[in-house]
């Protein structure tokens, strides 16, 4: 790949207020799976459940943030980020998902919070990056309607509870991620394959956000509120007509069932069809709750081929065999991001935050201590750079978030896949930032120099 030599094309600057940050959430660091009165939540289970995890690992331990989130912080104002997206595990917090909370668990929430506070970090608190509590999927989980509710009730208890400090809200982390694939892609928890329930899970899903919405202009006065959507160009591995209908029915799953219902108010055209039975007079308007801005989580293009032994007749595809792809096999393809954030510009009409954008590899400490990842600066660098593009030419985007700050449990990659800027030893949980991380704290210092200078 030809990396430009600086990210910062002559001429761009960033907008004041620009927020530089970084992203985790509460599966793929804490640990403490057992620790202080937490419920199961369906990752627990799906890591126990043979072949559901690469090496049969689980996030029992993770990088045990739980009891080092002061280090974390630490190192995170080392970066000089000026916001840090985590979520909320609602297992932690609502053992069973719903009734009894959990003191301990809530006060963990408060002590990251104060902590980030005092380090001048903006809190940015997303309610649910997908670990349902075991006890609600035991219910039914998201193909029962009534999970919109308890949704809203624990969204209502966290709102409570660190509104009065926390600002920033995500209703949820990549609708369209878990609803595929945990109801028929059986890649992610609860691995269930079923149209109908699939269908349902994303209607319910919609309802939560809509419900969710409401709760916080209730409770959070001058809350800020955003959805995190993934949202990635589906290309047909191979220009044929099977693979062209597979790559347009995923396109809809993929990129278009949250987003457009959310913000526009109506279900794309197959879908439409295919969901009425679930939905109930008044729910499109229950949806489109206005939001405050659009997150984007983007890490390349995704290809698509027909698949009839899969649930919806379509399944993954491989990228062009001479395209550049990172660590985890993900092609590496800057300008299906700058006309991402384009077109979510000109569809959807809010303003963009980038909430993670990221690179794997399997990054090691080197004899002299340091971890050199010269792929992911790069990955890094173009990214930015065709972000810096596409803003020039008018999207407005006022974030950006790296994913991740800490290498972490990477969901059916298990350890193997590490995206951090920091690395973590998973023996001794040792934490040593990659050079990546000083090129991101460079890029920041640069940016806000920018900023000061124009
Ligand atoms: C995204 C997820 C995040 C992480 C990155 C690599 O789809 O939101 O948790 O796994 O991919």
């Amino acid at each position: 790949m030809t990396v430009p030599a600086s990210p910062h094309p002559p001429g761009v600057t960033y907008p004041p207020g620009f927020t530089w940050g970084v992203s985790t959430s509460a599966y793929q660091i804490e640990g403490a799976a057992a620790a202080d009165g937490r419920g199961p939540s369906i990752w627990d289970v799906r890591c126990r459940t043979l072949g559901g995890v690469v090496n049969g690992d689980s996030g029992d331990v993770a990088c045990d943030h739980y009891h080092r989130m002061p280090e974390d912080v630490a190192l995170m104002r080392g970066l000089g980020v000026d916001a840090y997206r985590f979520s909320v595990s609602w297992p932690r917090v609502m053992p069973r998902g719903k009734g009894a909370v959990n003191q301990p668990g809530l006060d963990f929430y408060d002590r990251l919070v104060d902590r980030l506070l005092e380090a001048g970090i903006e809190p940015w608190l997303c309610l649910y990056h997908w670990d349902l509590p075991q006890a609600l999927q035991d219910l039914g989980g998201w193909a029962d309607r009534d999970c919109a509710g308890w949704y809203a009730d624990y969204a209502a208890l966290c709102a409570r509870r660190y509104g009065d400090r926390v600002k920033r809200w995500i209703t949820f982390n990549e609708f369209s991620v878990f609803t595929l694939f945990g109801y028929a892609i059986p890649w992610a928890a609860p691995g269930i394959v079923d149209r109908a329930q699939h269908l349902r899970a994303i209607h319910h899903v919609n309802l939560a956000h809509g419900a969710g919405v409401d709760v916080l202009r209730d409770l959070v006065p001058g809350a800020s509120i955003g959805a995190i959507h993934n949202r990635q160009v589906v290309i047909p591995e191979t220009d044929t007509p099977e693979n062209r209908a597979a790559a347009a029915l995923l396109d809809e799953h993929w990129n278009l069932v949250f987003c457009d219902p959310q913000i526009l108010g109506h279900y794309p055209p197959q879908t439409a069809a295919a969901i009425e039975p679930y939905v109930q007079a008044g729910d499109m308007a229950r949806i489109a709750r206005p939001v405050d801005w659009f997150g984007l989580n983007h890490y390349g293009p995704i290809f698509a081929k027909a698949d009839p032994a899969r649930a919806w007749g379509y399944g993954w595809g491989d990228a062009p065999p001479d395209s550049p792809t990172h660590g985890v096999g993900w092609a590496i393809f800057p300008d299906a991001f700058r006309d991402e954030l384009l077109t979510i510009q000109q569809r959807y009409r809010l303003p963009i935050v980038v909430t993670e954008n990221g690179c794997g590899g399997s990054d090691s400490v080197g004899p002299d201590g340091a971890v050199v990842d010269p792929h992911r600066i790069a990955y890094l660098t173009i990214y930015n750079a065709a972000m810096r593009e596409a803003m020039a030419r008018g999207a407005d985007v006022r974030g950006y978030f790296v994913w991740s700050l800490l290498d972490n449990f990477e969901w059916g990659s298990g350890y193997g896949q590490r995206f951090g800027i920091v690395h973590v030893d998973f023996q001794t949980l040792a934490r040593t930032p990659k050079d990546s991380a000083r090129w991101y704290a460079d890029l920041i210092r640069a940016a806000k120099t920018d900023i000061a200078a124009a």
